[in-house]
């Protein structure tokens, strides 16, 4: 039984959460009904635990050495820390009351358990059936402000997660309530030395593994800008000291939520560590009427016990199997090649046309037709908004270009960006109110756009209507949804003045509308979200489509990075990964053609460049690619990842695994980044194999598309505790290798 509750004589209730390797315990204290943490990390027998969290003894302080409650408030673990009652370190919850007061309280009210697992309403959320999952909601009360606060826990039986959010309900005390902060999850921990990891970043350049001691005080990562971001990420990891990629205790917090965040870790003076997780609270003002109840957004909380690569297993496999919805979840994705690199704006059917000819005869699956198609958009700065053909550009228009391609045997996608309003449009001129601006400012400008105030029902409706016309207008397989500028400015002519601190949180709900609109009404249309590259690449975005553009930057080496920090939580079925062209667009860097296709196999695989123009030798290797994608991808979108070598850190090489999970099959990938004197192999060991198999080796080539005829035979045990030399020519820079492994 995932959960297990037990009520002692002093009429105190145990909370006991199991995944198969993790446990997480709170209770009820005798004080105030407060909740409190006792306990998260390796599976425990029995819900039984010495006073870890020092409930009855408090430390000293000079207030006192008696328990009294000052000292308590500031060192209890509370599960759902409050405001302003003493708890000096950071709260989850505040409100605006009707007096001008910010103070909240939790006492518990009552509990229920019950199998399976509720949606959480307008907004993403991971599901589970009834004999997946079982869920405890735990409702506390706040009499003062007339709130009720449910904290909900969904328990994964297979999985090592726990699904958290929480629920505000004004019971009428006061007719409206503003709450000014509502987290979703707090975790507390004791007394260890922890490092934390998070992920920074930038344009081209998203995801970047960052791992430091933690220290004391706050330290947290956090988006204001209307979306997840290149920058930072609504992710956090606090690890024991000795973690690495294969030991060590590991919790990964994860928000499904693909707006402004914050994700902290607090180590207080008593060495404890209070990690939270939730919407930014600045800049958020939510107005709750009597009766109405308001729902956060879950973060997904993964421990565990076989370090940094066990926690990215859980997540891998979590989000594959109840997070994304799509119907391409679980297929091989066409291989397609993506125009933007090869001509930017300057294209015309006729171009299109000579890119998919050429591209079909080599095996590429689909042509997408990136950005500039519309208005009079020859450029970046007009047009967003007015959904309309550019004839000149596309003679015959969107349905003509579409059965032309289909002619051979190709399929066809298209690029959009929804959210966004350029000044030039005909949208503009008509419906200048419809951009999220400030009255009486001048509105900050990027890319020569404003975003559409998706707080309006109007906005909804007319967006919703410009994407259903373009895909009903031709044969559409694809849709590459763009967002390309942060939000500034932000208020709503729509919204009272009351109301404009909910502009942020209405914009993300009207994303998430759309977006599910969009799946219901075209369940198979194959969705890829994008944002500047990947500053929207998160949780909430990957419920409505199965991958997401990971980065702007192909550049294979640079991706190594950017696809590390990804897959640490994404699966690698998700990360929009293309091959491109050369000298690469971004870095200048001109690699080899073979490690540009190997990096992008961990991800969906395609083209980003003029097959037209390329070098015949590289055209060549095409066919060779896509038989490389077609014999590998089952396993690489639905195996087990993990990492042997990240050229992060060792600035060499690079090299990952995937093994199936019946472990009778495993491909290796190894990039030698800088080319080293001496060197004609790396010696590798490997991972996750079956010590008692017996495996046959043989390496992929990339000139004949096939794999070397005679390999050789080792068992599981010689392969990962002995390893073995990966052979190649590392004579030069940026060489990789693929090497295919199957039971004999
Ligand atoms: C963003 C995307 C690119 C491309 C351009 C088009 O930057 O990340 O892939 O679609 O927009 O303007």
């Amino acid at each position: 039984m995932p959960v297990t509750c037990y009520t002692d004589e002093k009429k105190n209730i145990r909370f006991k959460l199991d995944t198969p390797a993790s446990t997480y315990i709170m209770q009820t204290a005798d004080t105030d009904g407060f909740l409190l943490h006792v306990y998260y990390g390796r599976r425990l027998k029995s819900m039984e635990t010495d006073d870890l969290g020092r409930i009855e003894q408090h430390p000293f302080l000079p207030s006192g050495n008696e328990r009294e409650r000052c000292s308590f408030m500031d060192c209890a673990p509370f599960e759902y820390p409050t405001h302003g009652l003493g708890d000096y370190r950071d709260d989850a919850f505040s409100v605006l009351n009707e007096n001008g007061h910010t103070a909240t309280s939790f006492s518990y009210l009552k509990h229920r358990v019950y199998k399976g697992k509720p949606g959480i309403k307008g907004l993403p959320a991971t599901f589970g059936k009834e004999e997946e999952c079982e869920t405890l909601e735990i409702t506390g009360e706040d009499t003062a402000n007339g709130l009720e606060i449910t904290l909900f826990y969904t328990v994964f039986e297979n999985t090592d997660a726990i699904a958290r959010h929480v629920s505000i309900k004004n019971t009428g005390r006061y007719k409206n309530i503003k709450l000014t902060k509502v987290l979703s999850s707090c975790t507390e921990f004791y007394g260890d030395e922890y490092d934390t990891i998070f992920l920074h970043g930038s344009w081209a350049r998203e995801r970047i593994i960052d791992r430091k001691p933690l220290g004391y005080g706050k330290h947290y990562v956090s988006s204001l800008r209307g979306e997840s971001s290149h920058q930072e990420h609504p992710f956090i990891t606090l690890l024991s000291k000795d973690a690495d990629e294969d030991r060590g205790d590991v919790y990964g917090f994860n928000f499904v939520y693909s707006g402004n965040f914050i994700a902290q870790a607090e180590k207080s003076q008593f060495d404890t560590v209070r990690v939270m997780m939730g919407i930014n609270p600045v800049d958020f003002c939510w107005n709750l009427k009597a009766g109405e109840v308001f729902e956060t957004p879950e973060v997904i909380s993964v421990y565990s016990h076989e370090g940094i690569g066990g926690m990215t297993r859980t997540f891998h496999d979590l989000y594959r199997n109840n997070l994304i919805r799509s119907r391409y979840r679980d297929c091989e994705r066409p291989i397609l090649i993506n125009n933007w690199e090869a001509t930017y704006f300057n294209f015309d059917t006729e171009k299109l046309i000579s890119i998919a000819k050429q591209a079909s005869e080599l095996g590429i699956e689909m042509l997408v037709m990136d950005d500039g198609w519309f208005g009079h958009r020859d450029d970046d700065s007009s047009s967003l908004g007015d959904w309309t053909v550019n004839e000149e550009k596309l003679k015959g228009g969107l349905k003509y270009l579409a059965d032309e391609i289909n002619k051979l045997g190709m399929k066809f996608g298209i690029w959009m960006e929804p959210e966004m309003i350029s000044p030039d449009s005909d949208l503009y001129r008509a419906h200048p109110d419809w951009a999220i601006q400030l009255p009486d400012r001048k509105a900050a400008m990027s890319r020569a756009q404003y975003v559409l105030d998706l707080s309006r029902r109007d906005v909804i409706e007319y967006t919703f209507g410009q994407i259903s016309r373009i895909l009903k207008s031709a044969n559409i397989s694809y849709l590459k949804w763009d967002m390309n500028r942060q939000l500034t400015d932000v208020g709503s002519f729509m919204l009272d003045k009351e109301e404009q601190g909910e502009l942020f949180h209405r914009y993300c709900l009207g994303v998430y509308e759309l977006q599910e609109r969009l799946v219901t009404e075209f369940p198979d249309l194959l969705l890829e979200n994008c944002s500047g590259g990947g500053a929207r690449f998160d949780p909430g975005m990957l419920y409505y489509s199965p991958q997401i553009w990971t980065s702007d930057d192909q550049d294979p080496v640079e991706r190594l990075k950017i696809q590390q920090g990804t897959a640490l939580i994404y699966p690698l079925s998700t990360m929009g990964a293309h091959v491109c062209d050369c000298p690469n667009h971004s870095t200048g860097r001109t690699t080899p053609f073979a490690t540009r296709g190997y990096v992008a196999l961990a991800g969906t695989f395609g083209y980003e460049l003029d097959v037209t123009r390329i070098p015949e030798e590289d055209r060549r290797m095409i066919p060779a690619q896509v038989a490389m994608y077609h014999k590998y991808n089952k396993l690489v979108r639905n195996g087990d990842y993990y990492r042997v070598a990240s050229y992060l850190e060792n600035r060499e090489w690079d090299c990952w695994e995937v093994v199936s999970k019946d472990k009778t099959e495993a491909l290796v990938t190894i990039v030698n980044v800088i080319g080293r004197v001496n060197y004609k192999a790396r010696l590798i060991k490997l991972k996750g194999l079956n010590p008692q198999k017996k495996y046959v080796l043989k390496y992929f080539d990339m000139n004949t598309g096939d794999e070397e005829k005679n390999g050789m035979t080792l068992y599981g045990d010689a392969l990962m505790y002995a390893g073995i030399n990966m052979t190649g020519d590392y004579h030069g820079d940026f060489k990789g290798r693929l090497l295919h492994i199957n039971e004999a």
